[in-house]
């Protein structure tokens, strides 16, 4: 393929995809199937660095690629796996651990935030090392960009010192690649507290949107989502936060600008602009979640699909993998 290889991991996380996850990424990553080649892993390896329950792990995988599939990733446009499928990813993992220096894998700052928060002591080796994972996960394909968000920026970083560090000690084996922060992405706000972000594990259920939620406990709380001080549909992220929120997410999933909104609902009320929204949300989230319970309830084609899209995957990561091994003298 002529076109950028693109790489994204997306964690198996419990439950339904909110509203900001769908916005703020999948969105992306349906867009970016049509500009690169791109490859969409499901990230269990990732996901053990912290406890899990492994019946839960199990259904959160295949809750999340059924998820994708319905918000529209196309296996023929895209390629779409589990990452334990495909034991490259932890073999060239211990490869690029070899190369970290142990002070460069300590100065990463996710891993202070996120063993501070479960106690240092419970932490593991393998939440230390993750980052050094994620490098694994990238250089393999040879990937171009990666889709990140801001706090991953390091972790690119270090993609990109281990790759040169390779290529510098071993011959010209690795792809350096680069973030790819796509520009004017919607940030989702709390419909509840708009001025913090619409998180899964920090939002209130009423503030938070699951897209799998039944379509009318969505309209419903769309109905009741803060609103501001006066009467005017007006976007104002610092003066009006909630009617802010509710415009970014009309126009980011009706196509119709901010501007064109605010016109159109010149002397009308906020009612009005929710009732829109509801609207737009249940027409929506209804075949979304139609078409992850229809994958969820067909396991053999979910199963194939896998299976198919870890093939395609192991085509390009056996390759970057037996370079390797041969460059290192295995
Ligand atoms: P959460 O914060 O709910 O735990 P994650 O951290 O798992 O969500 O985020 C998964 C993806 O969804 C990331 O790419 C992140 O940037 C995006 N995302 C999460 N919340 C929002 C939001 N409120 N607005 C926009 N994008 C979001
Ligand atoms: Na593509």
């Amino acid at each position: 393929s002529a076109l950028p290889r693109a790489l994204s991991g997306i964690q198996p996380t419990a439950g339904s995809f909110h509203l900001g996850n769908y916005l703020g990424a999948v969105r992306q990553y349906v867009a970016l199937q049509e500009t690169h080649d791109a490859f969409y892993m499901v990230v269990d390896l990732h996901a053990i660095t912290v406890p899990q329950d492994p019946a839960e792990l199990r259904a959160n995988t295949r809750l999340a690629v059924a998820q994708l599939l319905a918000a529209g990733l196309d296996p023929h446009r895209c390629t779409l796996f589990v990452q334990s499928h495909v034991p490259e990813h932890a073999q060239l993992g211990w490869v690029m651990n070899c190369i970290t220096g142990f002070g460069e894998a300590s100065r990463m700052t996710q891993f202070k935030d996120k063993s501070a928060k479960q106690g240092t002591d419970r932490a593991t080796v393998g939440l230390f090392t993750y980052p050094i994972l994620q490098v694994a996960d990238i250089l393999l394909y040879q990937a171009d960009a990666v889709p990140v968000g801001e706090d991953q920026r390091q972790h690119i970083e270090l993609t990109r010192d281990l790759a040169e560090r390779f290529n510098g000690r071993f011959g010209e084996t690795f792809t350096v690649p680069a973030p790819y922060i796509v520009k004017e992405v919607a940030k989702i706000y709390d419909l509840q507290d708009p001025a913090s972000k619409m998180s899964k594990s920090a939002s209130t259920p009423k503030g938070l949107i699951n897209l799998l939620d039944e379509p009318k406990v969505t309209a419903k709380k769309i109905k009741s989502a803060v609103t501001d001080t006066g009467t005017e549909i007006r976007f104002d992220a610092a003066e009006k936060p909630g009617v802010s929120n509710l415009l970014t997410i009309l126009s980011t999933l009706s196509g119709t600008s901010i501007p064109d909104l605010e016109r159109g609902y010149e002397g009308k009320g906020y009612g009005a602009l929710k009732t829109d929204l509801a609207e737009v949300m249940v027409d929506f989230v209804t075949p979304f979640r139609t078409r992850t319970q229809e994958y969820l309830d067909d396991p053999e084609t979910l199963d194939a699909l896998l299976a198919a899209g870890a093939e395609k995957a192991r085509a390009v990561a056996a390759e970057t993998l037996a370079q390797t091994y041969d460059r290192i003298g295995f």
